[in-house]
């Protein structure tokens, strides 16, 4: 059994992210292609068990580069198992969460109906803020403000992170594979 999984990163969160799904799906023996789309955007989904696609969340938007590869692929994706996540800043924050579920995971599956994902991850975010330049620095300072954080250390990276959930949701995701290929 083997699985891709692809990503498009803007500051490294959702890099780290599939990161340790990969490291979930080798624990369980299942072997893996892990893509940074930024990097190797040929990379097809055929032949696999199982594809997740991930992406950071920046404006509003996943990475053109996952978008992309789910608007490229949409049709052998349909065919074969998969699954999508995000790293989103306002996944983290309770009063956000739903919506930014709406915005963006159902939005992005709203434009693809025939991609039926056997899961989706919807992960916090990762605020480093050394990949900054100083105008991005006020722009996220004043995200964070607008989420109701008051003071904010930017000597070292903000991780909003749940890396239980992260591991749950692929120990899930390996088990409904499994399942499906019994
Ligand atoms: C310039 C900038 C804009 C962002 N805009 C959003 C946003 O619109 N919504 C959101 O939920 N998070 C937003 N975030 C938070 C990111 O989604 C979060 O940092 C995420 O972990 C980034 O993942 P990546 O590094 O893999 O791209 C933004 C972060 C930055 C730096």
């Amino acid at each position: 059994m083997k699985a891709l999984i692809v990503f498009g990163s803007n500051t490294g969160s959702t890099k780290e992210i599939a990161e340790t799904i990969a490291s979930k799906l080798s624990d369980s023996g299942i072997m893996f292609d892990l893509v940074d789309l930024k990097k190797e955007k040929s990379i097809r989904p055929e032949g696999y068990d199982l594809v997740i696609v991930g992406s950071g969340i920046k404006m509003g938007k996943w990475t053109t580069e996952a978008l992309n590869y789910l608007k490229d692929h949409e049709e052998s994706l349909s065919l074969l198992p998969h699954a999508i996540f995000v790293s989103s800043g306002f996944a983290s924050e309770p009063s956000r969460r739903e919506q930014s579920k709406v915005d963006y995971i159902d939005a992005v599956l709203d434009k693809h109906p025939i991609l039926k994902p056997l899961s989706t991850g919807l992960f916090g975010g990762l605020y480093d803020w050394k990949r900054y330049n100083f105008v991005i620095k006020r722009l996220v300072i004043s995200l964070l403000k607008s989420m109701g954080h008051t003071e904010i250390d930017t000597s070292k990276p903000l991780d909003f992170r749940d890396w239980d959930m992260i591991n749950a949701w692929a120990e899930e995701l390996v088990s409904s594979v499994m399942e499906g290929n019994q």
